[in-house]
């Protein structure tokens, strides 16, 4: 194991979503603080450079040319999980995997010799292909 550290990395969109209406803290978020509060260590949220905050509709259809393009939208701050041994990582289910700025994330860092917890949360499609991700 690399580290012996705890860190727990989330995105998360609040706003407009599907069923659950205009929400002020998105699901995900509620999930990392969760984590983060029983399992100790940092809490870090990718923040997509680009502005997301538009009606659901617009938004589904925004992800899945995202999707398409293999797109990797940058996000904001960095974060240093170098003394990380094990890494909690969330994000919503967006079109039966993760949002590509997780994707983003996840090739900016080697993730090799830690030990990964993967959480999602969705409208019904559980962990869906996110955990192919990582092979
Ligand atoms: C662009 C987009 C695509 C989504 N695709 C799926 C999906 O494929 N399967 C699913 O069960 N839920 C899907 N959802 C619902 C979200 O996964 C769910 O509402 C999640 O809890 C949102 O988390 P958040 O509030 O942290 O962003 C999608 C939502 C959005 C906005």
């Amino acid at each position: 194991m690399e580290g012996k550290g705890i860190f727990t990395v989330y995105f998360s969109h609040p706003g407009e979503n599907y069923s659950v209406g205009n929400i002020g803290v998105g699901n995900t978020r509620r999930a990392a603080e969760t984590i983060q509060k029983t399992a100790g260590g940092g809490i870090f949220e990718i923040e997509c450079e680009k502005d997301y905050a538009m009606p659901y509709s617009d938004l589904i259809k925004l992800a899945k040319e995202e999707q398409r393009q293999s797109e990797l939208p940058p996000y904001k701050s960095r974060c240093d999980l170098s003394d990380a041994g094990i890494v909690f990582i969330g994000g919503p289910v967006w079109w039966g995997t993760w949002p590509q700025v997780v994707f983003t994330f996840l090739s900016d860092h080697d993730l090799n010799g830690r030990i990964l917890a993967l959480f999602t949360t969705h409208e019904g499609s559980g962990l869906c292909s996110a955990d192919g991700a990582f092979g």
